[in-house]
């Protein structure tokens, strides 16, 4: 044997002896627990491997670690699906063709169903459509809270009150969760504009972040057990959210006990010093070539130089392989399914139980068919694709069925269908005629009205600039309805719009939000009856901008660089409500096409968790199914500290047929009654008298009920 021959003989015996030892492994070991598997694999790797897994290699993925079998690992962008793909190296479409995915509703949408399990249904769909694409983390849900109408992706988000988001965000989380995908909340925490988001500094008081900006992303930790939490990209308290130690350090990691991974925003990371010590696990998105990221090169060089500790390394290192372990990245990784027939249904039944149905005179919708020979249908926000739309949140969706699709296979059978463009950033008064002729000539007349993806529209990266529907719509609007006083106008927006001075004058208005891939279909279900409009929603739409209590108090967009939240405690309805102050549609408003009433409320000493249980029947009045969102909403007779007028506490979604009624009981646990309280650092839960109030909105009050603590609760996180 010569020299080279006997040298390749000892390497590849030598690695085959590495390979049989992995073989053997306890990490690549399903059945060992996943601490003992994470231990293992961290005790076999160098320093430089320990690194390679803490900061991208390419806009989606980090680097494989083939003598350890470690896989690249890939994430996409959620949350409405699984986001084309990306670079690898720029934040161009790679160009494949084998990246379509099912598209969801947008999540304002979602929130608007006021559904956890079917949260949890969108969910799993979209675990499904990961693990089919080779995505083991998924980058959503987004669970910043509403604070002002204009925000950017108020569409990405889920409202404005931490109990709602909370519950939806669980649902969703589990859902994509139990596919063996993980789910990565973001933007940790206070990211609620897009204007100067990559800077801006958010102070606020304790209160306000622990009761109003903190609750989703709590419960995402600790009841849905999520494997990520994304760091915004906004400072708090003079420090980057991303290195920002109070939130990741004490209040995540401390408090709430997070084991899993902190991944920054894409670009959100500035400095390794603070990257290092604060509380980030994994950087990604750095404008820097991928060895130069803060936690690869410089981040290595001071851990071998003894700046940084290695068991602050570890801790990092432990927490990517928990998400590793449990993304099956070590194991048979499953198939996963994409675009079937019932992940399709998923899609339409969230756009059919989130479409909100805002306004309806004297029974306008649904359209009935029989009686109806002619419709013009108005606006290009009828025809327009949105699933692609808004940046990172944007899906190339398998299909997208527009309004004006949805309706023609719906109802083109039964009636002539006519369409018309009526306005648009270039169009001119000939189009405005055009659209007047058809309403005039048709039975009933739809305007589909909206705002689009566009800078300063819906979109990721901008704000609003105002809140009214642009390109001289609302003007078109009333053109169309003095044509023809059947008017019926759909909103397909992502946020609240300003709705003078054609309101007053149209019998019926929908909001239908970015639907997804069915939307189509399933607008046109709701506008004929097929569906019952169920959805509620999920923010306050003021009459005014001034109205919305960051603009009253001039407390938008910040000055030198600073935004203080003036307004604390009092976001959306809490404002609205305690400051008395009417809006142009209610938190939780959404009409049916039947009618509920409640009644015989009933408050008793509640078992196990719940301190209270409120118990009412509900009964359907009207002629046709329908589903209910009952709320429950306490308010405090004389709390110690100052409190919203009313906070929403508890709320069930329930179906109920023509004449049928049930018996429904919400628990409140004592997390309920209870308000943070700055100098005692904890939750407290006081003796005292409380309000239970329930309703069909947060200002359509049914039932109200008192009730009496008398049982002291000490302060908990
Ligand atoms: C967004 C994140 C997104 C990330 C990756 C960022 O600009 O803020 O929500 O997940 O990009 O696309």
């Amino acid at each position: 044997m010569n020299h080279t021959l006997l040298l390749i003989f000892f390497l590849s015996a030598s690695l085959a002896g590495t390979l049989a030892a992995e073989d053997r492994a306890l990490y690549l070991d399903p059945a060992q627990p996943r601490e003992a598997r994470v231990e293992d694999l961290l005790r076999r790797m160098t320093l430089e491997e320990k690194v390679t897994l803490l900061h991208g290699d390419s806009k989606f993925t980090t680097a494989a670690i083939p003598r350890l079998r470690i896989p690249r690992r890939w994430m996409s962008d959620g949350p409405h699906g699984v986001r084309e793909d990306i670079g690898p190296d720029t934040w161009q479409p790679a160009g494949h063709t084998d990246d379509f995915s099912t598209c969801m509703p947008a999540q304002i949408a979602l929130a608007s169903t006021w559904d956890p399990a079917l949260a949890q249904k969108e969910g799993e769909v979209i675990g499904q459509e990961a693990l089919a694409r080779g995505k083991q983390i998924m980058l959503g849900p987004g669970v910043n809270i509403l604070r002002t109408p204009l925000g950017g992706r108020t569409f990405e988000y889920l409202g404005e009150d931490p109990w709602l988001t909370g519950r939806m965000a669980v649902g969703y989380i589990r859902g994509v969760q139990s596919q063996g995908v993980a789910s990565c909340v973001k933007h940790f925490a206070a990211n609620n504009q897009e204007w100067d988001r990559m800077s801006i500094n958010v102070e606020m008081d304790e209160r306000a972040l622990r009761e109003i900006y903190l609750p989703a992303f709590k419960a995402a930790v600790q009841e849905a057990g999520v494997l990520a939490v994304m760091g915004a990209y906004n400072e708090f308290r003079g420090q980057h959210c991303c290195e920002n130690a109070y939130l990741l350090k004490d209040i995540l990691k401390g408090e709430w006990g997070f084991e899993n991974m902190v991944i920054s925003d894409w670009g959100g990371t500035h400095d390794t010093r603070e990257a290092a010590l604060n509380g980030l696990d994994l950087e990604m998105g750095t404008e820097k070539p991928y060895a130069e990221y803060y936690l690869a090169g410089a981040y290595l060089a001071g851990l071998r130089s003894g700046q940084y500790p290695m068991a602050g390394l570890d801790d990092k290192v432990r927490r990517n392989l928990r998400v590793m372990i449990a993304t099956h990245m070590f194991d048979q990784y499953p198939k996963g399914s994409l675009n079937t027939a019932a992940h399709q249904a998923v899609a339409r039944r969230v756009a059919e139980r989130g479409m909100v149905l805002l306004k309806n005179e004297k029974a306008a919708l649904p359209l009935n068919l029989s009686q109806i020979h002619s419709l013009a249908i108005i606006g290009e926000n009828a025809v327009i694709k949105q699933a692609h739309g808004g940046e990172s949140s944007g899906i190339k969706a398998f299909y997208e069925v527009t309004p004006l699709e949805g309706i023609i296979h719906r109802a083109g059978k039964h009636a002539t269908v006519t369409y018309a463009r009526g306005y648009g950033a270039d169009a001119g008064p000939e189009v405005t005629e055009q659209a007047v002729r058809a309403a005039q000539q048709a039975d009933v007349a739809i305007v589909f009205a909206g705002l689009g993806h566009d800078e300063f529209r819906d979109t990721e990266g901008s704000d609003r600039k105002d809140l009214k529907l642009p390109n001289g719509q609302g003007e078109l609007i009333s053109k169309v309805r003095q044509a023809n006083p059947r008017t019926i106008v759909v909103l397909v927006t992502g946020s609240p719009v300003q709705m003078d001075p054609w309101l007053a004058a149209v019998p019926a208005v929908l909001e239908a939000w970015y639907s997804g891939m069915e939307g189509g279909s399933a607008v046109a279900r709701v506008l004929f009856g097929d569906v019952n409009p169920s959805g509620k929603l999920p923010c306050t739409f003021p009459k005014r901008l001034e109205d919305s209590p960051a603009h009253a108090l001039g407390a938008y967009p910040g000055t030198n660089g600073t935004e203080r939240y003036a307004e604390g405690l009092l976001v959306g309805y809490r404002y609205f409500d305690t400051k008395e102050i009417e809006p142009l549609f209610a938190f939780g408003h959404g009409l049916s096409y039947t009618q509920f009433e409640y009644s015989n409320l009933k408050l008793a000493k509640g078992q196990g968790k719940a301190l209270e249980t409120v118990t009412f029947d509900l009964a359907n009045t009207g002629k046709r199914t329908g589903a209910e969102v009952a709320q429950v909403y306490i308010h405090q007779s004389n709390p110690r500290l100052p409190r919203p007028f009313k906070e929403l506490k508890g709320f069930k979604k329930v179906t109920l047929e023509a004449g049928e009624h049930q018996t429904i009981s919400i628990p409140l646990e004592t997390g309920a009654f209870a308000f943070y309280d700055p100098a005692q650092k904890g939750w407290v839960t006081e003796n005292g008298g409380f309000e239970i109030l329930v309703g069909s909105s947060s200002r359509d009050i049914r039932l109200q009920g008192k009730l009496t603590l008398d049982q002291s609760v000490p302060a908990a996180h």
